[in-house]
């Protein structure tokens, strides 16, 4: 099952990347500064995107077959100071304090608990640091699509490696100890619409 996602991922993410998504992650990257971690990394979608001006950059990514694509990109698109390494967000392997921004898009959906995550998000952010997130969440002002989230969500985390339709990330985030300086609440266009509604943006570690 790893290796079917990880090999159609491109392709099924491909529609909705041209509508709207890679022009957020654009917008959304802007804001990377410093030493930076980018959790669940995937493919590499967002690897192109960062600015120049970035100190390091530390990819991590738990999954095999996602990471040997990973680096296939990495080598397409070489970057000075970059590094993958197979590591979970839940267990992170840097000491704390590492990073001045951690990037998340479309992976807290799948980790097994949110929570855990962001306190790991936290503890290596250095205080001050930013999380710059994007992530699909539940349909809080569509109850009926609410309703075959809750429907679909059993079925769906066993065919899209543990993807979770109803989670409310955006309060997660702030009850994790961020303050959340900016959040954009938006459709994603060309995607199936158990999974459209979204939120990015920008949220500061708190000492
Ligand atoms: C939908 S993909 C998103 C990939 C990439 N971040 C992007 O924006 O295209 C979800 C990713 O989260 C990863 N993932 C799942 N559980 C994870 C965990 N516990 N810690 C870190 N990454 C995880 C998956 O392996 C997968 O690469």
């Amino acid at each position: 099952m790893s290796w079917l996602f990880a090999t159609i991922y491109d392709p099924f993410m491909r529609g909705a990347e041209e509508a709207c998504l890679a022009q957020w992650r654009t917008d959304l990257l802007a804001h990377a500064e410093g030493d930076v971690l980018e959790v669940g990394a995937g493919t590499g979608a967002n690897l192109p995107l960062y600015p120049s001006g970035i100190r390091s950059l530390q990819l991590t990514e738990p999954d095999a077959d996602m990471l040997t694509r990973l680096r296939r990109r990495m080598r397409v698109a070489p970057m000075r100071q970059v590094q993958a390494r197979e590591a979970a967000v839940d267990a992170l392997p840097f000491e704390e304090a590492s990073f001045d921004t951690v990037v998340s898009t479309l992976v807290l959906c799948s980790v097994p608990d949110v929570s855990r995550a962001l306190a790991e998000v936290r503890r290596v952010l250095r205080p001050g640091g930013r999380l710059l997130f994007l992530e699909h969440v539940a349909a809080e002002d569509r109850p009926a699509r609410l309703v075959w989230q809750r429907r679909l969500e059993p079925i769906w985390t066993r065919i899209s490696g543990n993807c979770h339709l109803t989670r409310r990330t955006g309060e997660l985030i702030r009850q994790a100890g961020f303050a959340v300086e900016q959040e954009t609440r938006e459709s994603v266009r060309k995607a199936l619409p158990i999974v459209r509604p979204s939120i990015r943006g920008v949220a500061r570690r708190e000492a």
